[in-house]
């Protein structure tokens, strides 16, 4: 049997709108890896408490429900983004929604929500290799990955690329308004007293502001190759 810990893992961290998820699936694909969306994770417990009318606040149900709740990514087989099912039921959508975004935060900051989840996200290390995305893949649930990225970007372009994603969905938004919402995340985020949003010690910092996106790819991909040889 393969040693969990001997399969290798890119833990790709950093904050919303430093352009993790698209890196990381972009890099998942040009290695062969499995890819990890621990956001999602979170997102999918988010969901599950809204449809049991749980409050976000109880820390012990939460735990409790984080644990219980079944998580599944279906990959569609057209190169498009996994489909996640909660409990047998198709959520993606409903987990992209802000409702679903402010619940994750929220239980995000429970110390046995993260504790419940941890396993969940363990399990995904699989041969050949994982691409985790989060915020604490290379501090918590993988401190021993053999390489590390930590993407950041400045908060104005974040709120930017934010502003554009939205309007695409047709929404109505300002950008002086994300900006603020990104600054004030970032500041809980980073200030949270489990898991703070923090590049580990060992990361590859690669900011990306005024990037595009497949020199961040290259990039990433020469972390893994320049630790490999
Ligand atoms: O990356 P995202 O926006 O989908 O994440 C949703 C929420 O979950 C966000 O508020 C931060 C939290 N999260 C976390 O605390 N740890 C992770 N590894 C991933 C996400």
């Amino acid at each position: 049997m393969t040693n969990a810990t001997s399969i290798p893992v890119l833990a790709l961290d950093g904050p919303s709108g430093s352009g993790k998820g698209t890196i990381a699936r972009a890099v998942a694909d040009r290695l062969g890896w499995h890819m990890l969306d621990s956001g999602a994770i979170y997102r999918a417990v988010g969901h599950a408490a809204g449809v049991r009318d749980v409050d976000l606040s109880d820390a012990e149900t939460m735990a409790r429900l984080a644990a219980e709740t079944r998580i599944e990514f279906l990959d569609p087989g057209d190169g498009g983004d996994a489909r996640v099912f909660v409990d047998g039921v198709d959520a993606t959508d409903a987990i992209r929604t802000e409702t679903a975004g402010a619940a994750a935060s929220a239980i995000a900051a429970l110390p046995a929500v993260r504790k419940a989840l941890l396993d969940k996200q363990l399990a995904f290390r699989k041969s050949p290799g994982l691409v985790a995305d989060g915020r604490d893949m290379g501090t918590v649930v993988f401190p021993d990955a053999p390489f590390k990225v930590f993407l950041t970007a400045s908060p104005a372009e974040r709120a930017e690329r934010r502003y554009k994603q939205l309007k695409a969905k047709g929404l109505d938004v300002t950008l002086t308004s994300l900006l603020h919402e990104i600054e004030v995340r970032d500041a809980r985020d980073a200030s949270r007293a489990v898991a703070p949003l923090r590049p580990a010690g060992d990361a590859v910092v690669i900011d990306t502001t005024g990037q595009p996106i497949p020199a961040v790819v290259a990039q990433v991909l020469a972390v893994v190759r320049k630790a490999r040889s």
